[in-house]
């Protein structure tokens, strides 16, 4: 297994930081790291030893949380969790912050709102900055979803992915990502929760150089039409629960149930990045049903981020043909 880090030192903020070969190669680490935990319960190479991650989380994680530090864990590495006592920006600056973790560990992931607090903790720290979430972005989420789908359809070759909901975080990095590997991203959104146009924007010209497609509409039945994966997301977001009862509303008929689930096909794989609101987003009948691939998400989180700190900050593997000895 090459762990090689063709990533090393680099930071992942956005969907777009990663070109069409740097996913490729990190997909193949994910599946081979997925393929030999699955059969050994373990790592023949603990690619992450010695190397220690900060997670600077200011709003709550299960997924996110666990799964860097599960992840770190099997590979010999170790995480610290920071929450309350590490606001950023409150008892010291986003950049003293920064000056001081980078003279400690390895990478940080931070979850924080304000996606430019991760962008200048990225500027300011020497070491990788990953973002484990921001109201603008959630790009680990998105690799994870895409590996899942390569895993179920082989590929991206006519892959039609059609969100239903809000034009957020989760959308925002799935468009770019899923623009780069040359898919079709569809949106069906409530009018006023279009997504972020500067976003759209970008996807729009990585769409035409990779040979993807953005399409956008307001009636989930017509973009949900021979779509192969069905993707939603929470109605409000962390962050949002002030609009909780608004978004309630504005929302209603983009719920993903058997019926729109209908006009998708039978072949088409059902997605959520989790946390869910069962009976809002998506019926209770959908995500527990036999086309959601739900849970292989969020599994697979683990897998694609521990290839991700292996590429970012692993320890080569030295294991390989032995040197020839010159006498
Ligand atoms: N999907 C996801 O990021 O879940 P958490 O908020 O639990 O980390
Ligand atoms: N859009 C959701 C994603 C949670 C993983 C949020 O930001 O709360």
């Amino acid at each position: 297994m090459s762990t090689a880090g063709s990533l090393r030192g680099r930071d992942l903020l956005s969907g777009a930081d990663l070109s069409r070969s740097e996913i490729d190669g990190l997909f193949e680490l994910a599946a081979d790291l997925k393929a030999e935990f699955r059969s050994s319960h373990g790592h023949a190479h603990p690619a992450l030893a010695g190397r220690t991650l900060a997670m600077l989380f200011q709003k709550p994680s299960l997924r996110t949380r666990v799964t860097f530090e599960a992840g770190a864990a099997q590979l010999g590495g170790h995480a610290i969790y920071l929450t309350n006592e590490v606001v950023l920006g409150a008892r010291e600056s986003v950049r003293d912050v920064a000056r001081n973790l980078e003279r400690f560990v390895d990478a940080i992931v931070v979850r924080t709102g304000p996606h430019e607090v991760a962008v200048e903790l990225a500027a300011q720290a020497a070491i990788p900055v990953i973002n484990g979430l921001t109201l603008r972005e959630h790009p680990c989420q998105a690799l994870a979803d895409l590996f899942t789908i390569r895993e179920r359809f082989g590929g991206f070759e006519g892959v039609v992915l059609a969100f239903v909901g809000d034009g957020n975080n989760v959308y925002h990095s799935l468009v770019l990502l899923g623009a780069i590997l040359g898919l079709e991203v569809r949106l069906a959104h409530p009018a006023g929760y279009a997504p972020n146009p500067r976003i759209v924007e970008r996807a729009q010209a990585l769409a035409a150089e990779h040979g993807g497609r953005i399409v956008f509409g307001r009636d989930p039945a017509e973009v949900v039409a021979g779509a192969s994966v069905v993707y939603t997301d929470s109605w409000t977001s962390m962050g949002q629960e002030a609009e909780a009862e608004e978004r309630r509303d504005a929302f209603r008929d983009y719920q993903v149930n058997a019926a729109l689930l209908a006009i998708a096909g039978p072949d088409a794989i059902v997605m959520h990045c989790l946390p869910a609101h069962r009976g809002e987003e998506i019926t209770s009948e959908v995500m527990d049903g036999p086309q959601s691939v739900i849970f292989d998400q969020s599994e697979n989180r683990l897998h694609v981020q521990k290839a991700l700190l292996v590429e970012l900050i692993g320890v080569p593997d030295r294991a390989g043909p032995p040197a020839t000895s010159q006498s």
